[in-house]
């Protein structure tokens, strides 16, 4: 039995799918805070199976030390946290206290429950500004908003318990740009508001739902101007969680690991190869640079390979040709579908 926190939001989802589908038996625990039940009866319809599911916030330590312990888990992929980049500038209390405290209360419910094994959703922001590329696990560390803080603060914690009790077993994922679906298209990502990231906000473009989409500079030092960022699909991200798991079970250990593809691909090359999986004329502008983006961002993945014996397998028109499925057979996400 694995115990997922955040199993409602979009990686969670597609994790509880791939962890199903392997055999193992899943816990959910969330609060819908950015998800919407609704995903989890899709994750039946996907596997056959029903999810596990309690209702409740990593921030009150009794009810997630409970379901927990009633779960029987052996091992814990934590999910859950806020992650909007420009939203954590404006309410940083709330990111320190749903990212940190929680995953303070969950390692406290672990202990308590003596389960010693974490799989941690970290991101590629916890190494800042690109000194060099493609970036390797040890490029250091830093972080230009809160939210990466709390990633930051998160990651230090957890090595911080690792150095203090050798037998917990962690491994922390770096992900790069997380995009697409499930290839049912029956789960994918459904923000709430103005979609922050390129690709939701390119697929409601496509799909009628805005009227083009603002493109964040076109002055960088990068082959045609704009952003260069490592898209990764949803779907290997979340068979990453798997691996992680598998070598968890025979290592003792607390290793950061980037999963990502390894390959950049500019604001432009996003757009043209959602325009051709959707067959639909994207519109844009050029826009000034939003603040804080940097030019350019991509993985060296083979450390994930090296460990995990994992490699990202699909494809930039897998991602928009599954992303479009998603977004066009449920233009309005989860709600009212
Ligand atoms: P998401 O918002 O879709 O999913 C997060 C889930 O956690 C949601 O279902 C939400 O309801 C739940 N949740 C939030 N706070 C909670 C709380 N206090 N108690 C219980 N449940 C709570 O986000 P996602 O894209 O699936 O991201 C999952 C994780 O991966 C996050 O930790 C995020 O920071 C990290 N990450 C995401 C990206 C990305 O681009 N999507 C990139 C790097 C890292
Ligand atoms: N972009 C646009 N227009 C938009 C949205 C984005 O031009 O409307 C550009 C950005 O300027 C950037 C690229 O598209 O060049 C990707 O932007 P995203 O917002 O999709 O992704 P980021 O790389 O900025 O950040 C994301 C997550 C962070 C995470 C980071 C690394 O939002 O939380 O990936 O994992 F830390």
């Amino acid at each position: 039995m694995i115990f997922i926190t955040g199993g409602a939001g979009y990686i969670g989802s597609h994790a509880c799918v791939e962890l199903i589908n392997a055999g193992h038996e899943v816990t959910v625990f969330d609060n819908f805070s950015n998800s919407q039940p609704e995903a989890l009866v899709r994750i039946e319809r996907i596997t056959g199976k029903k999810p596990n599911f309690v209702n409740g916030d990593i921030r009150d330590g009794s009810v997630l030390a409970e379901a927990l312990k009633n779960s029987g888990a052996s091992a814990v992929i934590h999910f859950a946290g806020l992650k909007a980049v420009g939203e954590s500038v404006e309410k940083p209390l709330s990111y320190y206290d749903n990212n940190v405290l929680g995953t303070l209360r969950l390692l406290e419910a672990m202990t308590k429950c003596g389960v010693k094994t974490l799989v941690f959703s970290s991101s590629a922001t916890v190494y800042g500004d690109p000194q060099a590329l493609p970036l390797t696990e040890d490029h250091q560390l830093s972080a230009t908003n809160p939210y990466g803080q709390t990633k930051l603060v998160i990651e230090n914690m957890l090595r911080d318990l690792y150095r203090s009790d050798p037998t917990w077993r962690i491994s922390i994922l770096r992900y790069f740009n997380p995009v697409g679906a499930h290839a049912s298209g029956l789960i994918g990502e459904d923000p709430q508001g103005t979609p922050n990231n390129l690709l939701p906000f390119v697929a409601q473009v496509a799909v009628g739902r805005r009227e083009f989409l603002n493109v964040w500079g076109n002055d960088y030092d990068t082959p045609d101007g704009t952003g260069v960022r490592d898209y990764i699909h949803v779907v290997d991200l979340a068979i990453g969680h798997l691996k992680a798991l598998e070598r968890l079970r025979d290592h003792q250990e607390c290793l950061a690991i980037n999963l990502g593809t390894g390959i950049g691909y500019s604001v432009i090359d996003m757009i043209k190869a959602f325009e051709k999986a959707s067959s639909k004329v994207i519109p844009f502008k050029v826009a000034e640079r939003r603040p804080g983006d940097i030019a350019s961002c991509y993985a060296d993945p083979s450390f994930a390979m090296s460990t995990l014996g994992w490699r990202a397998e699909r494809s930039l028109e897998d991602m928009c040709k599954d992303g479009w499925r998603w977004q066009s057979s449920n233009p309005t996400g989860y709600s009212h579908s």
